[in-house]
């Protein structure tokens, strides 16, 4: 099986040596074709380049291939999300009048909604119910151009519901052509029966969860919420020396609420990802620099809480490479709509577009681990793509907010829209 799309108005984000990610003033660099070709074979990207293409015909002439005419149309490579909680129970749009009516994240939390009230819905669901909800998720996920998505544990908070989330999060791999990595976050929130000792709740994460998680292979990285409030910098060495030592990479929650350390203590693990950020100063910057660790930024959260935006164009001015994703869950970012990322990176934090674009493909698929394989379109690479509506420009992209720009999907070499 193969599909090849002719006449492609522009092919965007097109690597001849790939990269695993782009960082500072690279990042406003995005290379693309016009008037090109894109050969799909299998489940890869075969082949791409300029029109014509030569023996057209033969293709034409192939029943095994589906020639698709792009007239005015642009191919992007799908948006990679590297940070969300997609698997919950029901909804939180209570909490969300709270809000409005002037009560904090924090205080929400405090009086048993936020975390623990997800948790609660959690423990009632089934895992069948679990997995039609989060399906409908991923297939609205899908539709607005994302290919590959890490999901997060944590609205579990006791052994067996952390398994039981996981364990849905691993059926959904079967039941989705959409890329999905697993992350382990035991440490979300302190549940309400561990009040006052934390520490304990802590030891369990480790002595309980950790062991549990990795015998049965249920997660690739471990995260923890440390951040004021939640957990220490001290806990958070702690629960992430432990999940290391099962062959779990960390990938944190970090600086959301506060200069909490997080972002440091993610980084002396080598952790493949810090997100969040809001509270980043000189130190944070500099101790980034240099290292393994993509800062991620969740723009979702920031405009859903209405907190400082991370300072980007300082991380990025300084030489940082930046990640970008939804952190689709259902109390700080109920939407994990890719495109409105985009807008929300140049409007919010004045990211070219060429900058926004690179920091949701390429910089997201290594903030999973996937950017030998996902996050281009490169000759080798798994043939995750979309063909747009016709648009004027890439940069009409973040522009034109709110409307769904993608018309096409193919996910494993399939055209499954
Ligand atoms: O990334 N910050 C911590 N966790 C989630 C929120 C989860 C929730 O409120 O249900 C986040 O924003
Ligand atoms: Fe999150």
């Amino acid at each position: 099986m193969s599909i090849l799309i002719t006449n492609i108005k522009e092919l965007v984000q097109v690597e001849e040596k790939p990269q695993l990610m782009v960082a500072g003033a690279a990042m406003s660099k995005l290379k693309s074709i016009q008037s090109a070709w894109l050969l799909i074979e299998g489940d890869r990207i075969r082949d791409f380049g300029t029109m014509p293409i030569n023996n057209i015909v033969s293709y034409e002439a192939d029943p095994s291939c589906t020639v698709i005419d792009a007239t005015g149309k642009m191919v992007f490579p799908s948006f990679c999300d590297s940070h969300t909680h997609l698997v919950y129970a029901g909804s939180r749009e209570i909490e969300y009048i709270d809000k409005i009516k002037g009560l904090s994240y924090e205080e929400i939390a405090g009086r048993g909604g936020g975390i623990l009230n997800s948790a609660k819905r959690l423990h009632d669901a089934t895992e069948e119910e679990l997995e039609e909800q989060a399906l409908c998720r991923l297939n609205e996920i899908i539709a607005w151009g994302t290919g590959a998505v890490e999901i997060k544990s944590g609205y579990g908070l006791n052994p067996a519901d952390e398994l039981k989330m996981l364990r849905v999060i691993r059926r959904l791999k079967t039941l989705t052509p959409i890329k999905i990595v697993p992350t382990f976050l035991g440490a979300h929130a302190v549940p309400a029966e561990y009040k006052g000792r934390q520490g304990e709740f802590t030891d369990m994460v480790i002595s309980e969860m950790i062991p549990q998680v990795a015998s049965g292979e249920l997660a690739d990285y471990i995260d923890v919420f440390c951040d004021r409030g939640f957990f220490s910098v001290e806990e958070t060495d702690r629960i992430l020396n432990a999940g290391m030592k099962y062959g779990m990479r960390a990938k944190i929650h970090a600086n959301e609420l506060d200069y909490s350390g997080g972002i440091q203590v993610g980084v002396k693990y080598n952790a493949l990802s810090v997100d969040h950020l809001e509270f980043t100063g000189d130190a944070e910057i500099e101790c980034l620099l240099g290292t393994e660790t993509m800062p991620t930024i969740l723009p979702g959260a920031a405009f859903f809480l209405e907190m400082a935006y991370a300072p980007v164009r300082r991380m990025i001015n300084a030489g940082l490479p930046v990640a970008m994703a939804s952190d689709f869950n259902p109390g700080s970012s109920p939407s994990g709509n890719m495109q409105f990322i985009i807008s929300m990176a140049c409007i919010k934090y004045r990211m070219l577009p060429e900058e926004a674009i690179n920091a949701v493909t390429i910089n997201s698929a290594y903030a999973m681990g996937l950017s030998e394989e996902y996050g281009s379109i490169a000759r080798g690479k798994i043939a995750n793509v979309f063909i747009t509506k016709p648009i004027p420009s890439y940069a009409y992209m973040p522009y034109s907010y709110g409307s769904n720009k993608a018309e096409q999907i193919i996910l494993n070499g399939q055209l499954v829209k």
